[in-house]
């Protein structure tokens, strides 16, 4: 038996509101959860901002949103005006945020919604909400390939998608799904990071390759993956998350800027 996704009668994209002009657009993707998805785009923004570009992340999470807490913005309530819904600011170094949980009145109640409305929300977040000028949205998506990421797919003209795995999904093939559902829907993979690559001991600066030296870049390249950046396992990382101050993990950190920071600039800027 085949099965193949209908090309013919998908929906036309959305488009911003007349208060936004929106440059590319990216989502970050997995094959499922856990894996970093959420942190890495915040580096992502972070590593975008700091080379003076206007960034915004579109939490796409709705059932499980994270990222107005590793930005310290927990308790932040996003504002309405007939321009739309506005973002939230972040303090330090002014990444627009819209998130869900800026826009309930207790972001501790759990969001009981059938997939119908959490879509609708998520176009909504591309459609009404004040973007202002930005170089770059970057989308942070639900874990796997189910409904919010199609709808997205479908209907908000993504630029690409950057995969996000941990090493032994990577091995087990467990991106391979995002990779197809992405070259179904005809929207560009730019690559792959390869989060909680390695651990570098803190007090040494020794390297541990936990997983085994090598074996990820076989898989990526059979995939044929370019493989953007590898994070290690980093302790610094969880730390300023829980605080809410990702925003401070750019800064001074050569490493990853090396690894990761401007290779993301520069695919971004490579972006058609
Ligand atoms: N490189 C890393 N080193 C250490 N901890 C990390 C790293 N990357 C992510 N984490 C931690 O792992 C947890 C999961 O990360 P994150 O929320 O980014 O994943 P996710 O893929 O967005 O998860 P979900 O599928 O639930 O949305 C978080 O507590 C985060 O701080
Ligand atoms: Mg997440």
């Amino acid at each position: 038996m085949s099965f193949e996704l209908p090309t013919k009668n998908v929906p036309l994209k959305e488009k911003p509101n007349k208060f936004s002009k929106i440059n590319k657009v990216v989502a970050i993707m997995s094959g499922k959860g856990g894996v970093g998805k959420s942190s890495v785009t915040a580096l992502a923004a972070v590593a975008l901002r700091d080379k003076g570009f206007n960034v915004g992340i579109l939490d796409a999470d709705i059932t499980g949103p994270s990222i107005p807490k590793i930005f310290g913005l927990d308790g932040q309530r996003s504002t309405y005006s007939e321009q739309g819904i506005k973002p939230i600011e972040t303090v330090m170094k002014g990444i627009k945020v819209i998130s869900i949980n800026v826009l309930l009145e207790d972001e501790e109640a759990p969001v009981i919604w059938r997939a119908p409305l959490i879509t609708q929300t998520i176009k909504q977040f591309f459609t009404e909400v004040e973007w202002g000028e930005l170089d770059y949205l970057l989308i942070d998506l639900p874990p796997g390939t189910g409904d919010v990421p199609l709808t997205i797919m479908q209907s908000i003209p993504l630029n690409g998608i950057i995969v996000v795995s941990s090493p032994q999904d990577l091995v087990k093939l467990i991106v391979k799904k995002s990779v197809n559902m992405s070259k179904t829907m005809r929207i560009p993979v730019l690559g792959l990071v390869e989060n909680m690559s390695y651990f570098k001991c803190p007090e040494t600066g020794t390297k541990y390759d936990i997983f085994g030296e090598g074996k990820v870049e076989s898989a990526a390249s059979e995939m044929g993956l370019e493989l953007l950046g590898k994070l290690p396992i980093d302790p610094a990382l969880v730390k300023l998350s829980d605080e809410g101050r990702i925003e401070e993990y750019t800064d001074n950190n050569e490493d990853f800027n090396e690894i990761f920071g401007n290779k993301i600039v520069q695919v971004m800027g490579g972006l058609k």
